[in-house]
């Protein structure tokens, strides 16, 4: 744009204006490079720098957005995972009282009343039942108020219906009012022959009318001595129980008595029965997973009473008792079902 037009070049160089060495403009070119080159990058690399510093911020606050979401999914499924787990630490908690061959019909509608007013004055935190002799059944009864006291019998028989002198069947137990029955009680087994054989059909029977079994298993002093306890009450348990489905197993609930604490005085320790207890549960896992066996309800039998209950209850796998002698009373079996008040 500088080149002197040809008019201007009318003398030597050394003569004219465009010959003249030009004044010094270094400040004007320093001034025009700032203004024209570094002026414009500056601004270029500023524009860039806070487009990608927006950039960089939506991009945080999506992750950040994402970060909670997470968080929020995370102690969702955690809450649920402790809602789970509390739901199967709710397993139902049992305090059942079997009478055996006591009480008269009026002893025994007196007891049943006496048990059923006091716990209606004071809710149990527990499920209680009583499990009475046969001809109890349908006067206990009219006398208990079923939310708040269970009614059960102690054995039934192992056919349908028949010619069976003397036999009282799950039916008949049913009719009553009753909804539990105790079946593979150590003394029926000692005393009256009761084999597995026999018991399994007794469950099947006892399910199929629609009561709740509380069954029972347990060893001998003897067998505890030669270590065999958990041998002998996984056996009694296959023989009779590990056949049932899945659905049918709701409607069970264990009782491990140890046949030589029965009536005795002599109570498993607390850790004797929780070791019990957590072996029971284990092989229910192994049959029918882990989830039905944290939802099944073992209890513990054999010389429970008011004084020891607290200690027996608070082991993590017992979740209630059978009581015998200590349920003949109002007052001792109220004191068993108050345990799980402490
Ligand atoms: P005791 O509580 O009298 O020892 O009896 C336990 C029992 O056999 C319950 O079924």
């Amino acid at each position: 744009n500088d080149l002197p037009k040809q008019a201007e070049l009318n003398a030597p160089l050394s003569l004219i204006e465009t010959g003249r060495e030009p004044e010094n403009k270094t400040w004007t070119k320093i001034v025009l490079i700032i203004i024209c080159y570094i002026f414009p990058l500056a601004f270029l690399i500023a524009a860039d720098r806070i487009w990608s510093w927006t950039r960089w911020v939506q991009k945080r606050e999506q992750w950040l957005k994402q970060k909670e979401e997470w968080i929020k999914q995370k102690e969702q499924s955690n809450r649920l995972y402790q809602l789970l787990k509390r739901k199967r630490q709710m397993r139902k908690k049992i305090v059942a009282g079997n009478w055996k061959m006591n009480e008269t019909l009026q002893e025994g509608v007196a007891l049943a009343k006496e048990i059923n007013e006091s716990l209606k004055a004071e809710k149990p935190n527990c499920d209680v039942v009583i499990c009475t002799p046969f001809i109890h059944l349908a006067s206990v009864a009219q006398v208990l108020d079923s939310n708040v006291v269970g009614l059960g019998a102690e054995n039934c028989a192992d056919k349908e219906k028949g010619a069976y002198t003397g036999e009282v069947s799950a039916a008949m137990v049913k009719s009553t009012g009753a909804q539990y029955v105790i079946l593979g009680h150590s003394e029926r087994r000692q005393y009256y022959g009761e084999t597995a054989e026999i018991l399994k059909e007794k469950v099947k029977l006892a399910l199929a009318n629609g009561l709740k079994v509380i069954f029972c298993c347990g060893e001998t002093l003897e067998e505890r001595e030669a270590g065999k306890q958990n041998e002998v009450v996984k056996a009694e348990l296959e023989g009779s129980v590990f056949n049932l489905s899945a659905e049918e197993w709701k409607s069970i609930i264990l009782a491990y008595e140890p046949i030589w604490a029965i009536g005795t005085g002599k109570t498993a320790t607390s850790d004797q029965a929780q070791e019990m207890l957590a072996y029971i549960r284990s092989i229910v896992a192994e049959k029918y997973g882990n989830e039905v066996a944290e939802d099944t309800s073992i209890l513990y039998g054999g010389s429970c009473k008011a004084s020891n209950a607290p200690e027996l209850f608070a082991k993590p796998d017992i979740d209630g008792g059978l009581i015998g002698g200590a349920s003949l009373k109002a007052a001792d079996f109220k004191g068993i079902i108050d345990a799980w008040k402490k």
